[in-house]
């Protein structure tokens, strides 16, 4: 997982003693970039571990704090800072400077931080603390955006900890303070052409397409050959979200070929023109676009690749997919992937996770998708007068580990509190019981997938 940090910012550790946060500053940042609240007490109290003296050590940190991003210096803020309150304090500090917080989330399993505070004696506080602060912890992660954090990154084991790179980048027009930073708006909204989006596209969520993208191309790999993804094809990625099947594609176009991804989310858009850049590809873009308005010119590809997007456009689909069967050229092939969530299985029933299952897909159902478009898309193809050459359907299993990185429930959260459609208490209950599933070795989740594919007659 790599995070992209605007130099300078601030960044907010958040975890529970024994989460590893001062290791994890140690690993990424330099040792002036971190204002360490427990060393700040030591400085004040005589003692790292003096609880009374908080009041004049946050006075200290946040002063460090408001020098450091004054003088246009990256931020670190090494506290456990688990209390709204503390919270608001360093954001508006940041925001006060026009500089961006981000927030970096240490939620790993209440047993790992236990164990580490058994291991540090004295210096380590009781279990009860450590079961207070992982209940904060909690509590606070579905507020975080909403706090004004321009990003949050959440890490939920130790390997997501290992994997983490840390990227800076020098803000555009130098030194000078941005102005004030508003909350990133990650939901896209596609405007007439379906409901939109509801999924934030976290670090983790971000890891969760990557294993997708990886997987179709073990699993379908050939089948996209078959179809005309082949050096020197031009295909289309419509509705590419992050980009991480566009790299593929183009990769597996060449440099004779060119790919392009149509997306109408700002964020998703960004994300994937960093993912065309790391990869080093210099035949694959990103443009504005929405499925029933992609602005390719007609006959214009070989190959259009639409992979659960239908599924966000809803009562839209057969108009998007009439239009879609039009940007190929003679004998191309329009490409459809997508699921029906009304079958999924979980590998253990929890009737927290089966509720959360099923208020999703009502949610979901409520904002004009259709969470059972997989069984169609065939149809859809037909009825743009495409010959439908091929079809399949399989069940996608989603490991232990994945799952462990959230998934389409956590991540329309925000928006699923946002639209009243679920409450703090629900958001806690559903990602505790998610946290429970992936304790066991065989959890998994199974989810129904379909391809169709249609060639353009002529
Ligand atoms: C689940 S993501 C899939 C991303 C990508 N196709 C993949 O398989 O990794 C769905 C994407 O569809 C996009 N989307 C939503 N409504 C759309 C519309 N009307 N037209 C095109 N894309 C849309 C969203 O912005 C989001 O990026």
């Amino acid at each position: 997982m790599s995070l992209r940090l605007s130099d300078p910012c601030l960044v907010v550790l958040i975890g529970a003693s024994g989460s590893g946060k001062s290791s994890l500053a140690r690993r990424h940042f330099g040792a002036s970039e971190v204002v360490s609240s427990d060393l700040c007490r030591a400085l004040v109290a005589g003692d790292e571990i003096a609880r009374d003296a908080d009041e004049d050590t946050f006075a200290v940190v946040h002063a460090i704090c408001s020098a450091r991003l004054r003088g246009g210096l990256l931020t670190v803020l090494d506290a456990t800072n688990l209390h709204a309150a503390s919270r608001r304090a360093v954001v508006g500090l940041a925001r006060d400077h026009g500089r961006p917080a981000v927030a970096l989330v240490l939620d790993l399993p209440e047993a790992v931080c236990q164990e580490r505070n058994r291991a540090r004696g004295e210096r380590g506080v009781g279990p009860h603390v450590v079961r207070h602060q992982q209940r904060l912890l909690r509590r606070a992660i579905p507020e975080l955006r909403e706090e004004g954090f321009a990003e949050v990154v959440l890490l939920e084991d130790a390997a997501a900890v290992e994997a983490l790179r840390v990227e800076r980048a020098a803000r555009p027009g130098g030194d000078a303070p941005a102005p004030p930073q508003q909350p990133r708006q990650v939901a896209a909204d596609a405007g007439e052409g379906g409901p939109g989006y509801a999924l934030d596209l976290t670090a983790a969520e971000r890891t969760r397409y990557r294993f997708m993208a990886q997987r179709a191309v073990r699993l379908e790999g050939d089948r996209w050959r078959r179809h005309g993804v082949v050096p020197g094809a031009r295909v289309a990625d419509v509705g590419c979200g992050p980009g991480e099947v566009l790299v593929e594609l183009a990769r597996l176009v060449g440099d004779a070929g060119a790919v392009v991804g149509v997306e109408p989310g700002a964020e998703a858009r960004a994300a994937a023109a960093e993912a065309i850049a790391a990869a080093g590809l210099a035949n694959a873009e990103v443009i504005d676009g929405r499925a029933d308005a992609t602005g390719l010119a007609p006959g214009s590809q070989d190959v259009v690749m639409v992979r659960l997007v239908l599924f966000h456009v809803g009562a839209g689909a057969q108009a998007a997919v009439d239009h879609l069967a039009t940007r190929m050229r003679p004998g191309g092939h329009l490409y459809l992937v997508d699921v029906d969530v009304t079958g999924v299985r979980m590998s253990r029933d929890d009737p927290d996770i089966l509720e959360g299952a099923e208020r999703y897909r009502e949610f979901q159902r409520r904002r004009g998708c259709d969470v059972a478009i997989g069984p169609r898309l065939g149809s859809l193809l037909l009825a743009a007068g495409l010959d439908l050459v091929d079809r399949d359907a399989v069940i996608h299993i989603v490991p232990r580990e994945v799952l462990a990185l959230g998934g389409a429930l956590a991540a329309s959260q925000r928006e699923m509190r946002a639209a009243g459609a679920a409450t703090e208490e629900d958001v806690m209950r559903w990602t505790d019981a998610r946290r429970r599933m992936v304790e066991n070795p065989d959890a998994a989740m199974f989810i129904p997938s379909y391809i169709a594919v249609g060639r353009r007659p002529g």
